[in-house]
């Protein structure tokens, strides 16, 4: 054993870690140099103190605990697209001025695993079955495109929304490299951050790293609260300083909905004079997979559906409504000062989240076990844990069936957040952009199919439409295109303007 190894292995002896060793003797040249080059960018102190908060703050006692804890959004700091019609305008006027302004930047969260979704490449580079076939990538970067016209259109001058984009070491070269081949969907690529958040190990429950092959240890991604660090550490915060970035829509990759760098929202918080805010849904059904933002001890918080309880999930409100409502769609605004903050003070204020898993594992023996229940942890920090440091902390209400559908499971038979739910949750609203555009659809037969067309079989949308974010961003400027007209779906509308593919199915 070389001299860096002896060095390291007292380090994991200090640390208790002294079995990641265990199959050294084994290892190739090559396999031995590649374990020590990830061992020796470890901190095994830091990871084994984050192992033991978190073991303490996952206690299920503690959750229990909070529980009792939590309280709703107080009305007093709710917008909401519906109630507040009459400022809407208003909010969506200022939202764009700033973003003429280039004081506005997106950045997106994409270090996600997919794990559930079961791909093996980044979701942003997944395609749902639209007519068009665009990804998810494509998508949101259109919608960049089209605002920044939008913007420019209106107030004559010309701007840019950076888009920072956060990968991980699984998702970096194949997410960059999708963006290269398509030449970054039209938009300038110097306007396009790409930056790595970190990777921590899987654990067992007895606080030891899982070694998943003799010379390799378990490692994933560290939560999409790792932003924070990232940001500090890759110069993130120092680019948005220089391109005088003061307001950030961050976001998740997987919504199709998703308004990226939504003026209305932007707007919205910034008219209210807030350092933070929280875009979110009415949560109906008390067990569906999103967390509900509320208060904690006073503090503004996301309570994690995989850390509510049942019956505070269940809790209802003297109107019926549940209680705890406000679902989080992971779209965040943050000013650039309380980022800053966040960055160089508070970000290790925030504790790692316990996900158990069932995570492959070498035994003693060198063998490679799949186990059938947990045997570990993983650990995350969570994006939205540093609402709790905002000053004013907002939250901006609007419609799922206009912003909300994630596309998190692989397809099948009745699957929710699924990519056919994806495919016609965007279909269905843009078949409303056409109707309220006063565009009509016809069927087969000639006749004018009603505003909401019966479901054929339940497994597709009778009506096929898809406008491209190029030719409108919330359903502007269609009118020109479809007033007055009769349309047979397939219908697309695109800049090379208006297409009908009558028999093609989607
Ligand atoms: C997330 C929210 C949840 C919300 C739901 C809405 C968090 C922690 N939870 O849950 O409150 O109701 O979306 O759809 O935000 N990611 C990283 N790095 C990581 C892990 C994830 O960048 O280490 C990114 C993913 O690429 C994705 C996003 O974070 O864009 C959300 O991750 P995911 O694990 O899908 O979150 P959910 O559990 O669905």
């Amino acid at each position: 054993m070389d001299a860096s190894v002896s060095g390291l292995t007292q380090r994991l002896a200090e640390a208790d870690q002294s079995h990641l060793l265990q199959f050294w003797s084994e290892l190739s040249p090559e396999e031995q140099a590649n374990l020590t080059l990830d061992l020796q960018g470890m901190d095994f102190k830091e990871i084994n103190g984050f192992f033991k908060n978190a073991m303490e703050v996952s206690s299920s006692s503690k959750h229990e605990k909070m529980d009792a804890r939590m309280e709703p959004v107080p009305r007093e700091v709710l917008g909401s697209v519906t109630r507040d019609r009459e400022s809407l305008k208003e909010w969506e006027q200022t939202g764009l001025h700033h973003i003429s302004q280039r004081k506005v930047a997106v950045l997106l969260l994409a270090g996600g695993q997919g794990t559930r979704l079961g791909v093996s490449y980044p979701k942003g580079m997944y395609d749902v079955g639209l007519p068009s076939h665009k990804t998810l990538f494509q998508i949101q970067a259109e919608r960049i495109v089209k605002l920044q016209q939008l913007a420019e259109q209106k107030h004559k001058i010309k701007c840019c929304i950076p888009w920072y984009i956060m990968t991980s070491g699984r998702t970096m070269e194949s997410t960059k490299d999708f963006f290269s081949r398509h030449d970054y969907f039209g938009l300038d690529k110097s306007n396009i951050i790409f930056f790595q958040q970190g990777m921590l190990p899987a654990m067992d429950y007895n606080g030891k790293i899982i070694l998943e092959s003799k010379g390799k240890l378990s490692m994933a991604p560290d939560g999409n609260g790792g932003l924070y660090r990232a940001l500090g550490n890759q110069g993130i915060m120092d680019d948005m300083e220089r391109r005088g970035i003061q307001f950030i829509h961050v976001y998740c990759v997987d919504n199709i909905l998703v308004k990226v760098a939504d003026p209305a929202f932007v707007g919205f918080c910034v008219q209210k004079g807030a350092d933070c805010g929280a875009k979110v849904v009415e949560k109906t059904n008390p067990t569906e997979a999103v967390g509900v933002v509320c208060k904690v001890d006073g503090h503004y918080q996301v309570v994690e559906y995989s850390e509510i309880t049942l019956a505070t999930a269940e809790k209802r409100s003297s109107d019926g409504r549940l209680m705890f409502n406000a679902g989080n769609v992971a779209n965040h605004f943050f000013s650039f000062s309380f980022l800053r903050d966040v960055v160089q003070k508070y970000e290790p204020r925030l504790q790692h989240h316990v996900a158990q898993k069932k995570i492959p594992f070498v035994d003693s023996q060198g063998h490679l076990i799949k186990p059938d229940k947990p045997n570990g942890i993983k650990m995350e920090k969570f994006v939205f844990d540093i609402f709790q440091f905002a000053k004013k902390f907002v939250v901006y209400e609007v419609l799922r069936e206009d912003e909300f559908s994630p596309l998190k499971n692989a397809d099948s038979q009745d699957g929710k957040d699924t990519p056919t739910t994806a495919k016609h949750a965007l279909m269905s609203l843009h078949h409303r952009w056409v109707l309220n555009a006063g565009g009509h659809f016809i069927d087969e037969n000639g006749r004018r199919v009603p505003a909401i067309p019966s479901l054929k079989d339940g497994t597709d949308l009778p009506i096929k439409c898809e406008v491209s974010p190029l030719v409108s961003y919330g359903g502007e400027g269609l009118e020109e295109l479809v007033k007055g007209r009769e349309f047979h779906p397939t219908l697309t509308i695109d800049e090379h303007g208006v297409h009908e593919l009558v028999k093609n199915g989607v």
